[in-house]
């Protein structure tokens, strides 16, 4: 057995002899966005410096848990709190935990993040769900020698976000009267912020928003045969007249204002899946 397979097994083991039930469905939560955590009734939490294997954070103050509980009367596993490719962690420790929901039984993903908005049409505040995704710009996660037991060397990607939660997303929209766009995230790998021309070249190449998480996640989530749903939240606007900064305060700011819908659609989404 491969080194990753071992302390996956070994991560999975330890999380079985913690708690004894498991859940179909897995949010991830993005920067900014962890306050549905606040909405869960909490059967089982642990931090993330407590798992075996799991990636260890060099961030001063970086905080991050593993949650199993109820939303909306729907058992469900919530990772508070993502690791980045910026912060130096290898692409295969960014994907870890999606390997170690896989194998705890986790069927579906829901994944939430800020990002940069550079369609015209989109403001400040609004949501897009992610029709699908360009990851030229980033590593991918596959990279290396193939862990069969997760999945295929060749993985297609014709539909990285299931389009049934795409169709269920936009009804539950719709019924509450919240603007959902659906459109193409770009992933980089930050930490800066893109400069102006960049922001265009992300437009050009057919990017609606751009962001530093989530491609990585998705990759090995269908590698492993996950069914994925993302939504980015708009904090910040790439392309504008004012020649504006950007700053990461405003990315957090705008992130938390418009954290009530993205909680209301991935809440009654996971009623309708799980
Ligand atoms: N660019 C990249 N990542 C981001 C941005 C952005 O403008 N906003 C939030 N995350």
């Amino acid at each position: 057995m491969t080194q990753l397979m071992t302390h996956l097994n070994e991560t999975v083991n330890f999380i079985k002899s913690k708690v004894s039930e498991t859940a179909s469905t897995a949010i991830i939560l993005g920067s900014g966005l962890g306050n549905l955590a606040t909405k869960i009734k909490v059967d089982f939490e642990i931090p993330y410096t407590a798992i075996p294997h799991f990636p260890v954070s060099t961030v001063e103050g970086h905080k991050g848990r593993l949650i199993l509980g109820i939303l909306n009367g729907k058992k469900v596993w919530v990772m508070e709190g993502r690791f980045h490719f910026y912060e130096g962690y290898t692409p295969e420790q960014v994907t870890y935990p999606v390997r170690v929901l896989k194998l705890l039984g986790v069927e579906n993903l829901l994944l939430s993040n800020a990002a940069g908005g550079v369609n015209a049409n989109y403001a400040v505040g609004d949501l897009m769900i992610l029709k699908d995704h360009i990851s030229l710009f980033t590593i991918n996660p596959l990279i290396g020698k193939n862990e069969s037991d997760l999945g295929t060397r060749f993985p297609d990607m014709s539909e990285p976000y299931a389009d049934l939660f795409i169709q269920k997303a936009k009804a539950i929209a719709a019924l509450n009267g919240i603007t959902l766009h659906e459109g193409v995230y770009v992933g980089v790998t930050g930490p800066t912020f893109e400069t102006r021309a960049e922001y265009k070249l992300i437009k050009a190449v057919g990017g609606d928003v751009v962001g530093m998480s989530t491609v990585q996640e998705n990759i090995a989530a269908v590698h492993c045969g996950m069914k994925v749903f993302a939504i980015s939240v708009v904090t910040d606007l790439g392309i504008r007249e004012d020649n504006n900064v950007i700053t990461h305060e405003e990315v957090l700011e705008a992130a938390n204002a418009a954290e009530p819908k993205l909680t209301l659609i991935f809440s009654e989404l996971l009623k309708e899946i799980a």
